[in-house]
């Protein structure tokens, strides 16, 4: 099958805002428990969604808090993360990730847009790429969290395209398996340690051209 279609995810892909929820976390752990959060423990979450962080967030700080509260919780973490990515700017877009995106619509594959981010628009806005997808899928649209496809395969169906003829772009363990249980490619984007599963490991797009994903489909497929 022939990859027409190339899905980005947002958070740690596109651009580096995994520092940016990891400070409102922190700030979050040390202001309402006095306790302290670290970078390590945040690797836990990413691409996880907002409510699933809280949880994780609560559990690593030994705290059991009603759901009103978590609600309150999240809210409060979210109006400190919008703080930081309205700041956001274009330069903050990762190394090689327009030249990449430039080259896809150039050869005419299609592009989307698959995050657990309710500020998915809000970044995309501000980087001002909201233009270059021709689908967008987001924490507001989804239901299941990945490694539930349902997000990838939304891009799918939204651009009537096979599953098989798409490659995903992740920087989340769960992204990758959430790619292979919709039968399609995963390209890791990070540490390949981390990511072995992926068909393919990249630590930046600038290692990459349109035709290593062509060439994708000589790959192993995930069983
Ligand atoms: C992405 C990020 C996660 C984040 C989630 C929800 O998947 O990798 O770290 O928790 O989106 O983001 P939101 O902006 O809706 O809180
Ligand atoms: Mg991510």
């Amino acid at each position: 099958m022939n990859i027409t279609t190339c899905i980005f995810d947002l958070d740690g892909v596109i651009v580096d805002t995994a520092k940016y929820h990891f400070l409102a976390w922190k700030r979050l752990a040390r202001e309402q428990f006095n306790r302290d959060f670290s970078i390590h423990d945040n690797e836990q979450l990413k691409g996880v969604s907002r409510v699933e962080s809280l949880n994780i967030l609560l559990r690593i700080c030994e705290q059991d808090v009603p759901e009103n509260v978590k609600l309150l919780l999240a809210d409060l973490k979210n109006k400190w993360y919008v703080e930081y990515i309205k700041k956001i700017t274009p330069d903050e877009i990762l190394p090689g990730v327009l030249k990449f995106l430039e080259e896809l619509k150039s050869q005419k594959l299609k592009i989307a847009l698959a995050s657990a981010s309710k500020n998915a628009r809000l970044l995309l806005d501000r980087i001002e790429l909201t233009n270059m997808f021709d689908c967008i899928v987001d924490g507001t649209v989804v239901t299941r969290a990945k490694p539930d496809p349902e997000v990838f395969l939304k891009c799918a169906e939204d651009l009537d395209m096979e599953p098989e003829g798409c490659v995903v772009f992740e920087d989340a363990i769960a992204g990758i398996e959430a790619a292979h249980a919709g039968n399609m490619y995963a390209v890791g984007v990070g540490d390949r340690h981390i990511l072995y599963k992926a068909d393919m490991v990249i630590s930046s797009f600038k290692e990459i051209n349109i035709d290593s994903i062509l060439n994708l489909p000589n790959l192993k497929k995930y069983e």
